[in-house]
């Protein structure tokens, strides 16, 4: 096939906009690994009275549990006051020594796989997946194993749970066949350690790479050569090659997405057993959100003729809600009015802190109260509201694992 003269002119244009672009990224990922290797982050640690709310005791039961020398052998520090300051793996260690058992799901419950997608960018997809699986894990003492992978090249969420490899494997990598096994080494154990752990005891993270955008490109190009779905099995790539593997590990994996419905999104929808749409009420982002809703349906044909299971649940959360704000509550109304019960009963309210805490790669549980950037005041005000939206979650995942659900009738 002959090019023409302009489409060639073109054509050369994009490839030295290509090499600028390609420098220009090259120096962004020097700048986010360089990022990574400084914010070696910690976890915030907690004191006696915190450590006894999470456990379900008060400090003199921890006191005397302390006296009776039953912690002396963990490695517990004591803060410059003097008093003890415990990490949240003190706190499971301790758990433990109580006889407090995890309570997650068991052999034969499902995995929850929830997808986190919208068409809008900048609605809060990344902002609430972080803090509401921040929250899961920090703030009872299920010991829930959480699963965060990000879909999106651009890294947003792993940003949030720095770690020092310095060249990670990423999901793309992963989804892309690009990667060779060592001599000895399987699939499955290459996937695990591929989930990095995290300052999060319980929360482990596959990252994103600028290279993942070459999974679109490829997949194209594996449609336009026609071979027949089995032979590629390119929707299933997540689910197949990452999350099959590893599914023993973790009771539930939440998954950023792009704004974009692009192959990745088809695959996070393969591999989902349940779907969060943020919403962001501003006219605009509503209007956006209807037509998303339209082209959602017509993509979810495809997977659904491709295998897929159906959604345990798919639930609208309003996100980044100004409180007071007269058109914000009007658009709620409607949004409410036309998904009922669909919609997450509490919406992510703006915060200050929130906005504080992200704009240093924190979620709003990272940091002691003393330590946050916003005020006392509104720490504790955004941590509670993200509380009250995990316990709906909660009830949502639990609802589907067959061993807790006993216990949800005993306690409703
Ligand atoms: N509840 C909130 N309170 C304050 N700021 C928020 C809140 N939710 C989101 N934001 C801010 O809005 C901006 C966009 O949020 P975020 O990056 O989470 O959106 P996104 O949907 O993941 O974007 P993208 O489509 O680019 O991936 C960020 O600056 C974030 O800090
Ligand atoms: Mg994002």
């Amino acid at each position: 096939m002959s090019i023409n003269n302009k489409a060639l002119a073109t054509y050369r244009l994009l490839k030295a906009t290509a090499e600028v672009a390609e420098q220009s990224l090259e120096g962004r990922i020097q700048h986010y690994r360089a990022h990574l290797k400084t914010e070696e982050k910690e976890l915030r640690t907690f004191t006696q009275k915190a450590a006894a709310d999470l456990l379900g005791c008060n400090n003199r039961t921890l006191k005397r549990r302390h006296d009776q020398g039953d912690f002396d052998a963990l490695d517990i520090k004591k803060g410059a006051n003097g008093h003890y300051a415990y990490t949240l793996s003190n706190i499971y260690e301790m758990a433990e020594v109580m006889g407090i058992k995890p309570d997650h799901r068991q052999k034969g419950d499902k995995l929850q796989v929830i997808v986190i997608n919208s068409l809008k960018g900048g609605c809060g997809k990344t902002t609430s997946l972080v803090n509401v699986a921040a929250a899961l894990a920090t703030t009872n003492i299920k010991r829930y194993r959480i699963g965060i992978i990000d879909l999106d090249p651009q890294g947003s969420s792993s940003s949030f749970f720095p770690f020092a490899d310095p060249e990670p494997i990423t999901v793309g990598d992963l989804m892309r066949d690009c990667i060779d096994l060592d001599e000895g080494e399987t699939w499955k154990s290459l996937v695990s350690q591929s989930f990095k752990e995290t300052h999060i005891p319980n929360i482990r993270v596959l990252p994103s790479g600028m290279d993942d955008f070459y999974f679109e490109h490829e997949t194209a190009t594996i449609l336009r050569e026609n071979k027949g779905y089995e032979q590629t099995r390119h929707y299933h790539k997540l689910l197949e090659k990452v999350i099959q593997p590893i599914e023993d590990e973790f009771d539930i994996i939440l998954i950023d997405t792009a704004p974009s419905l692009n192959f990745m999104f088809y695959n996070a929808l393969m591999a989902s057993t349940a779907m969060l749409i943020p919403v962001h009420p501003e006219a605009v982002d509503f209007d956006a959100n209807n037509k998303y809703l339209k082209r959602l349906g017509e993509i979810y044909h495809t997977v659904a003729a491709l295998g897929h299971h159906g959604w345990d649940f798919m639930q609208f959360l309003v996100t980044n809600y100004v409180k007071g704000n007269h058109s914000q509550r009007d658009i709620v109304k409607d949004v409410r009015s036309a998904f009922g019960r669909q919609v997450m009963s509490y919406p992510i309210n703006h915060s200050a802190a929130i906005t504080a805490s992200s704009s240093s790669f924190n979620t709003i549980f990272d940091q002691k109260v003393s330590d946050s950037l916003a005020s006392r005041e509104s720490l504790i005000k955004a941590q509670e509201n993200i509380k009250d939206v995990v316990d709906e979650l909660e009830m949502l995942i639990r609802a589907n694992w067959t061993s807790t659900q006993s216990q949800f009738e005993e306690t409703a």
